[in-house]
């Protein structure tokens, strides 16, 4: 069976929730599709008005982190069992900028899978290589060394479910993206890997994105490969733009 594209918009640290409501007004028409899920991760702080203003449309709603504990004495952070409760659907765990400006290791980022499950929260796990990664010839052993320690544990079953997200460091936020080859290999790379985790049928069924630099205009090339779901759209999210990302065709 074809997987179905998933096209997320990563807000990142954008958008007041009175700027969330207006970009969800501004956006509703222009994302209407029945091809493809459609989902907004949003600051923490938006969650709740952006659930309410996307409600009776396609439109799906995530957040761009949780904590791995259920609840307790950890200051600042935000529960699984919370964000289910606010009407949340998918979660961003371990993006780049996580790993790098918050020091989130792949051991920690582990424990967050395995909690958005137990909520059941769908995880969009991010993976990618720096530059230099890239040049020393290194990207798919880096990237199989996070995949591999971030699903410890993680069932097929759970696995078939997810979102894994290929974002190279340097096309993030650059303007310089992927080609689409660079693109299509990676992704193939990660579903070769959960191939042999896990099985074929697994790797068959997981989605994997490409996120850096997607836009308008390279989306189609993008998401028209075998291996590519869909998307991870940051800064191009934000704007009117996301429209022509999901309805791509
Ligand atoms: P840009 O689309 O702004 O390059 O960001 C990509 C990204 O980090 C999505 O998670």
């Amino acid at each position: 069976m074809a997987r179905r594209k998933i096209i997320a918009g990563n807000w990142k640290m954008n958008m007041t929730p009175s700027q969330a409501v207006a970009l969800c007004d501004t956006l509703k028409d222009l994302v209407a599709t029945d091809e493809a899920d459609v989902v907004y991760c949003v600051p923490a702080i938006d969650i709740v008005p952006v659930v309410e203003a996307v409600k009776g449309t396609n439109v799906e709603v995530g957040a761009e982190n949780l904590y791995f504990e259920d609840k307790g004495a950890y200051t600042g952070e935000i529960s699984a069992e919370m964000l289910v409760d606010a009407g949340v659907k998918y979660v961003i765990i371990g993006h780049s900028e996580r790993r790098d400006y918050f020091k989130e290791c792949d051991c920690l980022l582990n424990k967050k899978v395995k909690q958005a499950f137990k909520a059941g929260l769908i995880p969009i796990l991010c993976c990618g290589e720096s530059l230099e990664q890239r040049e020393m010839g290194v990207t798919m052993d880096w990237i199989r060394l996070q995949i591999k320690s971030d699903l410890t544990g993680v069932t097929a079953d759970q696995v078939k479910e997810m979102v894994i997200a290929y974002e190279p460091i340097w096309a993030i936020g650059t303007g310089k993206t992927a080609t689409t080859g660079q693109a299509q290999e990676v992704c193939k790379g990660i579903r070769d890997c959960i191939a042999e985790i896990y099985d074929t049928d697994t790797a068959e069924a997981v989605r994997i994105q490409y996120g850096g630099s997607v836009n308008a205009g390279n989306a189609a090339e993008l998401f028209a490969q075998p291996d590519i779901d869909g998307g991870l759209v940051g800064g191009a999210s934000l704007k009117a733009d996301f429209g022509k990302i999901v309805n791509y065709k």
